[in-house]
């Protein structure tokens, strides 16, 4: 090994190291919320010398006094509807914790900092003084005068507004990774619920839901790249949640408010709630189905309808999208619908959405289709299974080599589609990850629009999409 590869491996394993460091700290920094959530909760129901909150506080104490092995002092940010650590979204302790993200808003705290100097008695007494009402807070001058006056130093709030800037576009990729598995996490949570009780928390999904539209507004392309992330074994919580970005991203394209895509995002989330009450293996068989397991996997539509329909809360017309999305645009699916001539808007676009993400995952019974192979049967289908309308704007939409597809260029270099540029979807960003002669090379992104007019003089196009197993590649790894 030369001084050089040498000085490389070093500098690899010092970043691995670091970002499991990193790992490390979030997970505490999660845990540490956690116990500040329930400490809290002790302070607001009994006394401070109860054994409840003894207990809670030591806890606390305990927890905080473990996360300080890795950091000197705790902070945490709130950026709109959510919490940040160290600029990173903790996506899932926002949709647990909103009710806390709602307070700390009211009482104007934009941010928390606790010290490694945190003593037992300053902490209770933080707790207390943020227990109070927003309204006696402000008649009082404020929560952070208060602090001061309580002779509170080891806790310090920001202002609220103070955290609002943009993540750095890395750091942002890496958020909406851990945003995708969070939402993931909480689809698997849902299910388990309704399995469990036939409860939904409606609440949870549509924060959710709410998370994802936020990132689909930001930055569509980014997150379009996320739905190309599957699951083998765990088909159906990906699936969920991989329709509900297209469904998203889909549904922005076209004239809908907020509060409509919200709904879309529901249904494309709970579409297939029904499968909860389907054998695992009667969905995952490879022969053909019995004419009884035929008649179950007809029937999870209207079951899954059914579920929803007895969760307060739900808008009919989510409910609507779990009943229909299997009805074709031609009304020649199931279950039967009668009196109308078509689905509904919203069932449609999470037809194309649920059926697009669906050929492009490998099953026990299939094996994936590359994203521009389903695109072709997508136009195949304009008219029979698919709004036509809903088809070109999704072609519009994901470009004829849609993010995450594995291609071949002109100049035999293989590359990952890393993001749509413009309006021309046929020159994409791309990362090329192989020379020529199929070499492992250090990946690098290429702006093939720029490159377009040079191509026959070395520049470089798409060819052909590749099959990642035929490769040996998984794109996700590069994007
Ligand atoms: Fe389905």
């Amino acid at each position: 090994m030369n001084e050089e590869t040498k000085q490389e491996e070093a500098a690899r394993k010092e970043g691995v190291l670091e970002y499991f460091h990193y790992r490390g700290s979030l997970e505490r920094a999660r845990e540490v919320l956690r116990l500040f959530q329930a400490a809290k909760k002790a302070a607001s129901i009994y006394p401070p010398h109860h054994e409840m909150c003894l207990h809670a506080f030591g806890e606390f104490m305990q927890g905080f006094h473990d996360f300080l092995a890795r950091r000197d002092s705790f902070s945490l940010q709130v950026v709109g509807d959510e919490f940040f650590f160290e600029g990173r979204l903790m996506a899932r302790e926002s949709v647990l914790y909103y009710p806390l993200i709602r307070e700390f808003q009211e009482k104007e705290v934009g941010g928390l900092n606790i010290s490694g100097g945190l003593e037992a008695q300053e902490f209770t007494d933080f707790l207390y003084l943020l227990n109070r009402s927003a309204e006696e807070l402000r008649a009082r001058g404020g929560l952070k005068r208060l602090m001061e006056a309580a002779g509170i130093a080891s806790i310090t709030i920001d202002d609220p507004g103070t955290w609002k800037e943009k993540p750095p576009e890395s750091v942002e990729r890496a958020t909406a990774r851990e945003e995708y598995y969070e939402a993931v996490n909480v689809i698997r949570e849902l299910a388990d619920q309704v399995v469990s009780d036939r409860r939904l928390s409606t609440g949870k999904a549509n924060r959710m839901v709410g998370v994802m539209l936020n990132r689909v507004g930001e930055n569509r392309s980014a997150v379009l790249g996320l739905a190309t992330i599957k699951s083998y074994d765990e088909y159906t919580s990906f699936h969920s949640v991989n329709v509900l970005i297209l469904s998203l991203a889909l549904g922005s394209m076209l004239p809908l408010d907020r509060s409509a895509l919200m709904i879309l995002g529901t249904g494309a989330l709970l579409h297939d709630l029904g499968k909860i009450t389907i054998p695992q293996g009667v969905l995952t068989k490879t022969g053909p189905l019995t004419a009884q397991e035929w008649e179950m996997m007809r029937d999870h539509p209207a079951r899954g309808a059914d579920i929803l329909l007895a969760q307060p809360g739900v808008h009919p017309l989510s409910v609507m999208v779990a009943y229909e999305h299997h009805a074709r645009y031609d009304l020649t699916g199931y279950p039967r619908i009668g009196g109308k001539k078509l689905p509904g808007l919203f069932s449609r676009i999470v037809q194309v959405c649920d059926v697009y993400d669906a050929m492009t995952t490998t099953r026990p019974y299939q094996r994936a289709r590359t994203p521009d192979q389903a695109m072709r049967v997508l136009v195949k289908e304009m008219g029979a299974t698919f709004d036509p309308l809903l088809v070109k704007v999704f072609i519009d939409m994901m470009g004829v080599y849609p993010v995450g597809t594995l291609v071949r260029l002109v100049t035999g270099e293989t590359a990952v589609v890393y993001e749509a540029v413009g309006d021309d979807a046929a020159w994409p960003r791309v990362k090329v990850i192989r020379d020529a002669a199929g070499g492992e090379i250090e990946p690098r992104i290429m702006d093939l629009a720029r490159l377009a007019e040079k191509v026959g003089e070395g520049g470089r196009a798409i060819l052909e999409s590749l099959h990642p197993e035929d490769a040996g590649i998984n794109p996700q790894d590069y994007l």
